[in-house]
């Protein structure tokens, strides 16, 4: 039998062991999942695994979305790292899959292909004026805070007082936070310096974040709501009028959720004392939660070019607990604002015309990471599942697909008795195609120089911006 090859397009290397996690272990390495597929557990002894990742540098959302802030949560770099080192991974970084490699060159050249690339853009709000200027993604304003090449660029306005996030979401949280933080919080962070020198000149005082559900909706956690309640110099701004009979039902909850909403309840209606009282009162910020409001029209100042305000339907609720539905009142309300984000979530987009995609979902359909009706094809992550869940979410997607995989090589449904090329015949098309890939040890090149940046500013790290000059950087 030949080596399995498999291809994955991404930059995160999925733990796929069919070992527990250790704690604080959220991704380790296909290969070290694979026994022989013929005996009890599943790995393959011999399988290459290469990586296609369209940026020069790996670890996609780990380095460009978790929050700078959250040093922890990136701590899980070290286990991608380790499996990049092992002696049949490969990482092939500054490949566009889909541009610089086309999906049907690769499935002749490797066995399986798993695409793993995640969702790249974002939902939008079908209203009027979500054009206007002042009002951004929040997955621009997350990439350019985090220094994601395409974003660098964005170059928000904060010179105004109150900026408005749509959406309570986890993400909703974190651009809070960072636009409420103190400076000096977020300069001992990798946050990237031209977000750090524009925040820290940001007039922004007041963040309210508007969902279309109520408190038992919220999509955010307990762990990012209590930061936020934390956060120096902020005080949050509840109402308790929104929290009106929900005392009654938060024993009947399901555990996490009632924890959820035991804070928010705490945070409306229990009347600081003390420190903490003192804190609140002396605080230069302030965020909000508005409830049961859903976007109709971004209103535009007298110029009719930038964001003033937002004009918002206010709704009421259908239905019990989390699945319950919004429905808009005839009541209208309009709140002013100078910056708006919207953070209602992610999408992913169709690689290639030759893989099915669910364009109604956003997902590639796949059985169990299978692709339908695409024998040889598999997915994992946020573009098999939608753009929900968190590293060990998409950790747990990896096994399961990684199983699929394995399950096929042993049945017969995965052909793997012809040699495959690989990588070899990759090499050659991206040579005549003037493309310059990054390897594993050329993006550890580019982390001494960042590193190294970062020391200067006492900072852990300050990222290359410039995808030419990571390129360059790799080479020498
Ligand atoms: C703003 C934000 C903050 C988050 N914070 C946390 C957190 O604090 N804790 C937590 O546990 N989870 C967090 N998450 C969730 C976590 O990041 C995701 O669960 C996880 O990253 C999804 O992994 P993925 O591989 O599906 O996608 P991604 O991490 O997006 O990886 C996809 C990769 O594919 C590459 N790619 C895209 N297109 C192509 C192509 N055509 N060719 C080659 N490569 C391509 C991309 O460059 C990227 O590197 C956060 C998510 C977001 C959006
Ligand atoms: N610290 C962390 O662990 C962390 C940090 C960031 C992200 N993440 C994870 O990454 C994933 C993505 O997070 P996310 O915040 O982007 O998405 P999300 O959790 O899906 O939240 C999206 C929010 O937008 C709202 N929304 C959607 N469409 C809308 C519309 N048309 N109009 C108004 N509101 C709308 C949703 O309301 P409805 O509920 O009504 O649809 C929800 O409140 C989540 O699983 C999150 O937990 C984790």
């Amino acid at each position: 039998m030949s080596r399995l090859r498999g291809a994955l397009l991404a930059a995160i290397y999925r733990k796929a062991s069919g070992r527990q996690a250790l704690p604080g272990e959220t991704a380790a390495a296909l290969h070290d999942y694979m026994v022989p597929c013929s005996g009890e557990g599943l790995y393959h002894e011999s399988a290459v695994v290469d990586i296609y990742e369209k940026l020069p540098v790996p670890f996609g959302l780990v380095r460009f979305g978790v929050a700078p802030d959250h040093p922890e949560v990136k701590n899980v770099i070290n286990a991608f790292t380790q499996t990049a080192h092992h002696d049949r991974c490969s990482f092939y970084g500054n490949v566009t899959v889909g541009k610089d490699l086309s999906i049907e060159e690769l499935k002749q050249a490797y066995h399986a292909l798993i695409l793993t690339y995640g969702a790249e853009a974002n939902r939008t709000l079908g209203i009027p004026g979500e054009n206007l200027r002042g009002v951004y993604s929040a997955r621009t304003f997350v990439g350019w805070y985090n220094g994601l090449p395409e974003n660098k660029n964005l170059n928000p306005e904060l010179s105004s007082e109150t900026a408005i996030i749509l959406g309570h979401g986890n993400v909703g949280l974190d651009v809070a936070r960072i636009l409420l933080s103190p400076i000096d919080l977020l300069r001992k962070t990798d946050i990237a310096a031209h977000a750090l020198e524009a925040i820290a000149a940001s007039k922004v005082k007041r963040v309210l974040l508007v969902g279309r559900r109520g408190p038992l909706q919220v999509a955010f956690t307990i762990k990012e709501l209590r930061e936020m309640i934390n956060l120096p110099d902020a005080r949050p701004l509840l109402h308790p009028s929104d929290f009106e009979g929900i005392g009654q039902i938060v024993k009947d909850l399901p555990r996490p959720r009632k924890r959820l909403t035991e804070l928010m309840i705490k945070a409306a209606l229990e009347k600081p004392s003390g420190n903490e009282a003192e804190r609140r009162a002396a605080a230069s910020k302030e965020w909000g939660l508005q409830f049961l409001r859903s976007p109709m029209e971004v209103i535009p100042g007298n110029d009719g070019k930038w964001v003033a305000g937002i004009r918002l339907s206010v709704n009421k609720l259908e239905g019990l607990g989390e699945s319950a539905k919004f429905v808009q009142t005839e009541d209208v309300e309009d709140l002013e604002c100078g910056l708006m984000l919207s953070s209602i979530g992610y999408k992913s987009y169709p690689i290639d015309p030759s893989v099915p995609f669910d364009h109604q979902q956003g997902i590639i359909p796949n059985n169990l990471g299978r692709v339908l009706h695409a024998p040889g094809l598999y997915c994992s992550g946020w573009v098999k599942r939608g753009p929900t869940g968190v590293i060990v979410t998409t950790m747990h997607d990896g096994f399961e697909t990684a199983v699929s995989v394995l399950e096929d090589v042993r049945s017969g449904a995965l052909d793997v008795s012809a040699s495959k090329g690989g990588y070899e015949i990759m090499e050659a098309l991206l040579k005549q195609r003037g493309i310059r890939p990054v390897s594993f040890s050329g993006w550890e090149k580019i982390d001494n120089v960042e590193v190294a940046n970062g020391e200067k500013a006492g900072k852990p790290r300050e990222k290359l911006l410039d995808v030419e000059e990571m390129v360059e950087v790799a080479s020498q």
